[in-house]
């Protein structure tokens, strides 16, 4: 069976999570690395889901105090380079997305190492939101192809975004009921799963208990079933 599902998630919670058991909102993000892990190997063994998108830094989280940003930074090369053999061994393509130059030589490098050392994988693809936005990659997009002659089409403006491909399941952990600036263009037709959990808690059974409410959905696509 094709897989076909193109699950993206907002990982929340991390901060609020720490706070609760008196600890520094960074043990939150370091135990939230974790968790990404562990969806992300339970995803590349799924036989349903193609793609994970995960929302990892936003462009407006830079708006944080220097030292949580500073972290956030230190945790992504920290992981990235400690996790480059899992994501091998699952059979795993790291493709980020969002305007990476933002960032620090030496985190640029290791972004496009891992990029590059996952190219031949051909199981799931995470797709790293990194520095994204949707505003901001909207505009990127309008940038590229600005210069075009003929009349933009669906197709030509969704090929000129980082992220390409439609969302099936959107997933926001955190109790919060809203989207972030997050894939907007994308989720046009997905279907939205707001849960109260904290993203360090969630777990491989709660997205087997989302997947299994998202296949009882009737997805009508604005037709009639
Ligand atoms: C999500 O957790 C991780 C990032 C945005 C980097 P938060 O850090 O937003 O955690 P809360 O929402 O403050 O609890
Ligand atoms: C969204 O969470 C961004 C990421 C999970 C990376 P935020 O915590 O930044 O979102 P708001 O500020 O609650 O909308
Ligand atoms: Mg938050």
């Amino acid at each position: 069976m094709n897989k076909t599902y193109h699950v993206a998630m907002i990982m929340d919670g991390n901060g609020r999570w720490a706070e609760a058991r008196g600890e520094k909102r960074v043990n939150g993000h370091e135990e939230g690395a974790r968790v990404v892990r562990d969806i992300t190997t339970f995803c590349s063994n799924h036989p349903d889901i193609e793609r994970l998108t995960l929302y990892a830094f936003s462009t407006e989280n830079w708006k944080r105090p220097r030292l949580e940003v500073e972290f956030l930074m230190k945790l992504l090369e920290r992981y990235l380079k400690n996790e480059l053999q899992t994501y091998i061994n699952n059979n795993v393509r790291f493709e980020p997305i969002g305007d990476i130059r933002a960032f620090s030589k030496s985190l640029q490098k290791t972004i496009k190492e891992v990029e590059e050392k996952t190219a031949h994988c051909d199981g799931l693809v995470q797709n790293l939101a990194l520095n994204y936005g949707s505003h901001d990659e909207i505009l990127r997009a309008i940038n590229i192809l600005k210069s075009e002659k003929e009349d933009i089409t669906e197709e030509m403006f969704s090929n000129a975004l980082d992220c390409k491909h439609q969302v099936d399941i959107m997933i926001r952990t955190g109790g919060d009921h809203r989207i972030s600036n997050f894939l907007l263009w994308q989720i046009s037709y997905a279907e939205l799963f707001f849960i109260d959990t904290l993203w360090p808690d969630f777990t491989a059974d709660e997205l087997s208990g989302i997947l299994a409410d998202f296949k009882t959905r009737d997805r009508r696509f604005g037709g009639l079933n």
